[in-house]
């Protein structure tokens, strides 16, 4: 396949971006995206020219490394069938002659470190306000001495799949990561094991959000629409009942 890439080359956080054409001749529809991009960076050294940054890591859809704009949708997702990360994307998703531009994480809260590669210790900051119980050390409990009703383990582990990637930011017109925290505080507040830190929980962590630049949400939906691990929007409906529960009762102070 031929394939012409439009993309965002920027030289640090401080420097001026912009879109830069090049062509690739030889790509592989069985190639993964990742794999193209490395293609694209092996040409690119062999002409003695800057590779294009990039983060990537697990390539198998679990770490949430990848995070890139393709074609203006985060991972691609409208050239892709289902939901996916960048490094489960595959070039079958594209025609021989397309134009692909290739952009980083677009949000106030996610700056720009070099090329594709944005800074997202933002969430790290979340999950450091919060995103954790508070247990004795010592050895492991019996798992079967804390029962979690059947449908509620359901959610909570299909809110622990967040991968943390930022797709949700990304899509957002308001740059909300309102899913992200979402999803971490319900899988904790489906458990037994969050209920005691539960509400000092949402407000610590929705405080970080809020302090970390991100937008506020207002239900648009996108971020759910792109998410890789289809974290539902009604996750944040979690997130607003147990918000809105701290703050009109006082407790979790
Ligand atoms: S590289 Fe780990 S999720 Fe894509």
């Amino acid at each position: 396949m031929r394939i012409t890439l439009r993309v965002w080359r920027q030289a640090d956080r401080n420097s001026p971006g912009g879109l830069k054409t090049y062509q690739l001749t030889d790509v592989d529809s069985s190639m993964s995206f990742l794999e193209m991009l490395d293609l694209l960076n092996e040409e690119l050294t062999a002409r003695d020219e800057e590779p294009v940054a990039f983060d990537n890591d697990c390539r198998e859809g679990i770490c949430g490394m990848c995070g890139i704009v393709i074609n203006g949708a985060p991972h691609g997702r409208y050239n892709s069938p289902v939901a996916t990360t960048t490094c489960q994307l595959h070039m079958r998703s594209f025609h021989d002659g397309d134009v692909i531009d290739i952009e980083p994480w677009k949000a106030g809260a996610f700056p720009v470190i070099k090329d594709l590669v944005v800074d997202r210790s933002a969430f790290d900051r979340i999950i450091q306000a919060g995103g954790y119980i508070s247990v004795n050390t010592g050895a492991a409990p019996e798992a079967h001495s804390t029962p979690a009703p059947k449908r509620q383990a359901d959610q909570a582990f299909d809110n622990a799949t967040c991968i943390g990637c930022g797709a949700c930011v990304a899509a957002c017109p308001n740059g909300a990561g309102m899913l992200f925290t979402a999803a971490k505080i319900t899988h904790l507040a489906r458990l037994p094991q969050g209920q005691p830190e539960r509400l000092r929980r949402v407000k610590a962590m929705v405080a970080a959000h809020d302090e970390a630049g991100f937008g506020g949400c207002t239900n648009i939906g996108e971020c759910a629409a792109v998410c890789p691990k289809s974290i539902p929007l009604a996750s944040i409906g979690q997130l607003n009942r147990d918000l809105i529960h701290s703050l009109f009762t006082g407790e979790g102070k």
